[in-house]
């Protein structure tokens, strides 16, 4: 069969589409591409949420497809089937606290998946004989989407640059870092075209509630304990989870092959200072008096291996491609704590487990 790679019509792959950031890439790609073809590929695991994407299922260039990313006759199968020309690649096990209590499942998602995913692409990419690329194999792309946590901690000065050398220390940075390796050989190796990306913490709306920000708003919602690990002296920067999918956007459209970008929000908090602001912003939202909500705050057993502190230069993406980020902390978390309000239902449907019923609600027995 002939293959035509064109920029109007991509086959595009998105993987964990259903998960907090790929549903938001997914939304971007869909809307703003209505002459690519989407194809959302999950597994639906426990954070998988067919809701965070109820408002673009309809949509005639998008396609869901229910399968897991470890498979790998099923992954060599749909690669066949769609001849995608294009792969950003989300899909992982993605919660630090998670993979220290079951690290084979981190090492089996975010180390076998993705070596399924680059074999696969490999194969249709590089073995498939030219002649049946007739424009040429150019625009092809496995653009991989990794973290900051690659680089391990930092003391209280520094930043991590796409130079930094890696040194993870947790299993999640461990097998995310395994992936990003992968990645870059099959690019020395086969010649695959890359791309890679490592971001630090992402927050906004459809954040599953295990994760630190959405965890204590639910908490707060429902004034429950507010979990502080340590001292809560530990630093992240964070990012507004659309300034990444614009950055995402701008990586698989104008960054260079074979090249890492590091995405960061220039906006480094301390936990427990973090803890306080929102504690603050959710008094006045829910109209509760002013230190109603740090009441809840916590100090427990610390996470063990905490990385001390993230802290991402991001130069290179805003020299290179002009990506910066479009809203402050503040604006960021304001939006994010009112769409959780907004969005009562969704939160209830993670907390009873009614979200993992949409998929056979939507799509039955496929
Ligand atoms: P998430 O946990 O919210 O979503 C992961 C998605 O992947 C879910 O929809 C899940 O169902 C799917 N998935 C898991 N295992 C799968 C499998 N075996 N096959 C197919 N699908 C599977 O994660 P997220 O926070 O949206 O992160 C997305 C990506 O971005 C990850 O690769 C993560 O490492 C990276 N990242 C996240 C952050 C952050 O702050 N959340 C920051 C930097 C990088
Ligand atoms: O830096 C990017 C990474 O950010 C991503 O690669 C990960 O997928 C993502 O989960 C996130 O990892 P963190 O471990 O930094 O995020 P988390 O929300 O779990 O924790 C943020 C900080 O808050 C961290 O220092 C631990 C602390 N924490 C977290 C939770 C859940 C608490 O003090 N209490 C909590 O209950």
């Amino acid at each position: 069969m002939k293959r035509e790679v064109s920029k109007k019509n991509k086959r595009l792959l998105i993987t964990g589409g259903a998960g907090f950031i790929g549903s938001h890439v997914v939304r971007r790609f869909v809307n703003k591409y209505p002459h690519y073809s989407i194809f959302n590929l999950d597994a639906l695991t426990y954070a998988g949420n067919l809701e965070n994407l109820k408002d673009i299922e309809g949509a005639p260039n998008y396609t869901f497809i229910k399968g897991d990313i470890t498979d790998t006759d099923f992954i060599n199968g749909l690669f066949d089937q769609h001849q995608f020309d294009g792969v950003i690649h989300l899909a992982a096990e993605s919660h630090v606290d998670r993979s220290i209590t079951d690290p084979l499942a981190f090492v089996k998602t975010n180390v076998i998946g993705t070596v399924n995913l680059l074999n696969a692409a490999k194969e249709l990419w590089i073995n498939t004989p030219l002649r049946q690329w007739p424009r040429g194999r150019e625009g092809l792309r496995f653009y991989h989407i990794s973290t900051d946590e690659v680089y391990g901690a930092l003391g209280e000065s520094g930043f991590f640059t796409e130079k930094t050398s890696y040194s993870p220390n947790s299993p999640y940075s461990a097998s995310k870092a395994g992936s990003d390796h992968f990645v870059r050989a099959y690019g020395e190796t086969y010649g695959l075209p890359y791309v890679i990306s490592n971001c630090s913490n992402n927050y906004g709306p459809n954040h599953f509630p295990e994760k630190l920000i959405p965890l204590f708003i639910n908490n707060i919602i429902n004034n429950k304990p507010l979990p502080v690990y340590g001292d809560g002296n530990y630093t992240r920067d964070w990012l507004y989870v659309i300034d990444h999918a614009v950055a995402i956007d701008l990586v698989f459209h104008k960054g260079k092959n074979h090249e890492t970008y590091n995405i960061g929000g220039f906006n480094e908090w301390k936990n427990i200072d973090l803890v306080k602001l929102l504690c603050s912003l959710m008094d006045k939202k829910l109209k509760r008096k002013a230190g109603t909500s740090e009441k809840l705050i916590t100090y427990i057993k610390d996470r063990p291996g905490h990385d001390l502190r993230y802290a991402i230069d991001a130069t290179k993406i805003n020299k290179e491609l002009g990506w910066k980020p479009s809203v402050t902390f503040e604006e960021g978390l304001d939006k994010t704590i009112d769409w959780y309000l907004q969005n009562e239902e969704w939160l209830k449907h993670l907390t009873s487990g009614d979200y993992q019923k949409y998929y056979q609600m939507q799509y039955g027995d496929r």
